[in-house]
């Protein structure tokens, strides 16, 4: 698969930039049974960053992320654990909607190494725009994409990391910030906490349960923003 590198502007600057020549992107399979590209939106200034998984079947007909069920849910846990809903970016690790057909049903499909590592050009295209204090990881694909195969949510869920010293290629997302005359300031120290996923929150046995885990741990990231 080629992936998405070629379709990134070398010399874009803007997360708007990027947003349209994503539309274009054919970077691997996934575009051609999608409806859309499905970019990160949000507040480009955003302390906090959250990388999900993939645009489901609401986001995929809509073009926006987290827009459908998961979405909901996330943004209740946001404002459960007091952090503030305007002042996030919400992306995914994967732009297109990877499903199966049944019937007329398009029933989710968890993106397979190929996808994840052919979109993570704009992952880190959009890093580069990006400059938060705290980037959540939701579940399993977000932490391969960001962390490599090893990481195990389970296991470090709900700590704080040091980023981009925990990522699996840290000089991918190393930014060098320009200030107004051109010197070279501090690159930025972020730090970044992985938890489930909000679509696992709703397939839980005990989805009571699995929402205060999630609310638990997105109350760390609010405390490290104080
Ligand atoms: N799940 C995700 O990971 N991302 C979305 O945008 C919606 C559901
Ligand atoms: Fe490009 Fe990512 Fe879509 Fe594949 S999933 S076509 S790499 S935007």
């Amino acid at each position: 698969a080629p992936g998405a590198q070629q379709f990134i502007p070398p010399q874009a600057d803007t997360l708007d930039e990027l947003r349209v020549a994503a539309t274009d992107c054919r970077g691997c399979e996934l575009h051609r049974d999608a409806t859309q590209t499905v970019f990160g939106r949000g507040d480009a200034s955003a302390r906090v960053v959250f990388v999900g998984e993939q645009p489901g079947d609401m986001e995929d007909q809509k073009g926006l992320p987290f827009v459908g069920p998961a979405g909901r849910l996330l943004r209740k846990a946001v404002d459960d654990a007091g952090l503030d809903p305007k002042h996030i970016y919400l992306t995914n690790a994967v732009k297109h909607f990877r499903f199966e057909l049944r019937g007329k049903r398009r029933i989710h499909q968890t993106p397979d190494r190929v996808h994840i590592t052919a979109c993570r050009p704009w992952l880190v295209a959009e890093f580069a725009q990006l400059n938060p204090e705290v980037i959540v990881v939701l579940g399993a694909t977000a932490a391969k994409a960001l962390l490599g195969p090893t990481f195990r949510v389970t296991r470090q869920r709900g700590e704080l990391l040091p980023w981009p010293a925990a990522a699996q290629h840290p000089e991918d997302f190393q930014r060098v910030p320009v200030d107004s005359a051109g010197a070279t300031t501090d690159a930025p120290s972020a730090q970044l906490l992985a938890t489930i996923h909000p679509s696992a929150v709703l397939r839980a046995d005990n989805q009571d349960v699995a929402y205060d885990g999630l609310v638990a741990d997105l109350t760390v990231v609010a405390r490290a923003l104080a």
